[in-house]
């Protein structure tokens, strides 16, 4: 460099002394743009009083990793409708605790966030979850029949399968040793992401025994890990610093392993399809499933979805659609562990359900009343998506009078809602009563939201249900569920909500 700078001193200063000027103006355009951009959040959020925030920082600082949901209730409850956090100095959204605020905001058509959901593009791409507008809307009714209440029925036997490997390793592993404690959201993710395979891409992965899917699923733990680290560090929101940094070298390459998955699952398709011919052949063979629909979507002028649209939904609901059921099923799992009157008495129903049978059927998934209720609470509790985030495109008056003009930015913090004081009695006790038909009557119609609401709820929330109904079912069937005091849950927003140091309990097998 040192010497770069001698040649071109002596060769032509004067290049240097426009160098420098160019450098000096660059900088000088950049400061004043981001003073704007500050002045401009300020007057934003002038109506909203927060927590105090460092200037450079923001909130950052104050939140450390497996703190943060405790510091965000700490706050919600001196705000208990909204207050403005602060990533750094330049970037602030407005965090809603409040289920007034939270229908105002999932009532209308705003995109998504893209200052955090583009964290998400070089994986997922463009597909249901981001999408925004008509082509949003074209993909959503196009895969809205693939969660027909019909096709859903056949899935459960699929389900319940995948839970049997899973519980029989279980199994095996308790033989073993009785007091071993397991560390479950791995194998769930294991069970939820065959499940996923073999329902909606009808593809026999064995993933739980063959292990050869591991590295899928340690990619997605992997990218989820990285987008939650992205967001916290100020100088990796930038595309040309994060590449460059190691975390963006080890995202580039967890996001390889993971289309490889994909891609891999896309080609095998396209290749049977071509045997097969036509879809009437195929439907006499098996149900139709979700690949099935993509790969034979048509519009208006018969143009089918590019490859690119094609790869994005698979690689959307391949996330989705199997690392928020693992969350789901691992909290309830130690939510029963830790309420065993509860668990006791789900058991009981459930035998009384399932009767002399030693599997659940789509007949029983209705009937298991007290059970759905537990799901619920551990859903209130443990909400797999602990939040999602929009940028208005209109200005919002919310039900106080307080607005928001157009461009900003608000993130629905679920974890918050279902923990509002003000909302929740004792919102700290797992209590499942609060979800019999009578009390529900009387809950508030967005107190209670981890499948969000309104045109963008979550598309998979009847699958999920009853792949969590089989799973708890089926367990709850086989064992008795404890909690192992030595290593409780410290819960962390890693896009879903994950445990820093995993999700451990104790089994003890059921005799007969
Ligand atoms: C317990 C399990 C699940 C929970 C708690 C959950 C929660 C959510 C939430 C909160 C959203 C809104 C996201 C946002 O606004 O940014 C969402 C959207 C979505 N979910 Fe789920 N989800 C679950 C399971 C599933 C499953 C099993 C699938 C697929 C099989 C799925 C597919 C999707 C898709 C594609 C969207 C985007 C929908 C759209 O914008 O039109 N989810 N989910």
């Amino acid at each position: 460099m040192a010497f770069m700078l001698e040649r071109i001193m002596t060769t032509s200063p004067h290049v240097l002394y426009l160098l420098i000027g160019f450098i000096f103006i660059f900088v000088l355009l950049k400061a004043s743009q981001l003073y704007w951009k500050r002045r401009e959040l300020l007057k934003t959020f002038k109506m909203f009083p927060g927590p105090p925030s460092h200037w450079f920082y923001g909130h950052n600082k104050e939140i450390q990793r497996g703190q943060e949901f405790n510091k965000l209730l700490e706050w919600a409850e001196k705000y208990p409708y909204a207050f403005p956090r602060w990533f750094g100095s330049f970037a602030a959204s407005l965090v809603i605790n409040h289920p007034d605020y939270a229908r105002a905001v999932f009532a209308r058509q705003d995109p998504k966030s893209m200052v955090t959901y583009r964290f998400f593009l070089p994986w997922i791409g463009k597909g249901l979850l981001i999408l925004h507008g008509p082509k949003w809307f074209q993909h959503r009714r196009l895969l809205t029949p693939g969660f027909h209440y019909d096709i859903l029925k056949h899935y459960v036997p699929l389900i319940v399968d995948s839970t049997k490997v899973m519980l029989d390793k279980w199994e095996k592993l308790v033989a073993k040793d009785a007091m071993k404690s397991l560390e479950v959201f791995e194998h769930v993710s294991l069970m939820t992401l065959d499940s996923i395979m073999k329902c909606a891409f009808s593809y026999q992965s064995n993933c739980q025994t063959h292990r050869e899917l591991d590295y899928y699923v340690k990619a997605v733990y992997d990218l989820t890990y990285l987008v939650a680290q992205r967001t916290r560090t100020l100088f990796h929101r930038n595309d040309l610093f994060y590449w460059c940094s190691s975390d963006g070298r080890h995202f580039r390459e967890a996001c390889k392993r993971a289309h490889q998955h994909t891609e891999k699952v896309i080609e095998d398709r396209r290749k049977s399809f071509k045997e097969e011919g036509e879809l009437k052949k195929i439907q006499k063979k098996r149900h139709l499933d979700f690949l099935d629909i993509l790969l034979s979507a048509k519009d208006e002028n018969e143009v089918g979805l590019s490859d690119e649209d094609l790869r994005a939904e698979v690689d959307t609901f391949m996330f989705e659609g199997h690392d928020t059921t693992a969350s789901g099923i691992s909290w309830i799992l130690y939510a029963m562990a830790q309420n065993p009157e509860h668990q006791q008495r789900c058991r009981e129903e459930l035998k009384d359900t399932v009767g002399e049978r030693d599997t659940v059927q789509w007949e029983d998934l209705g009937k298991m009343t007290y059970t759905t209720m537990c799901i619920k609470e551990s859903l209130r509790l443990y909400p797999p998506v602990p939040a999602v985030s929009r940028q208005l495109n209109k200005p919002i008056t919310f039900c106080d009078g307080r607005t928001l003009p157009k461009g900003s930015r608000v993130a629905i913090s679920i974890y918050n809602i279902h923990r509002n004081p003000s909302i929740w009695q004792d919102p700290e006790v797992f209590d499942p009563t609060r979800f019999s038909l009578e009390n529900s009557s009387q809950q508030h119609s967005h107190a209670f939201v981890p499948f969000a609401a309104g045109p963008r709820n979550c598309i998979g929330q009847q699958f999920a249900m009853n792949e969590i109904k089989v799973a708890v079912a089926q367990t709850l069937l086989q064992f008795e569920i404890l909690p192992d005091p030595e290593k409780l849950p410290l819960p962390v927003p890693q896009v879903i909500l994950r445990s820093d140091n995993g999700i451990h309990i104790l089994l003890k097998k059921l005799n007969g």
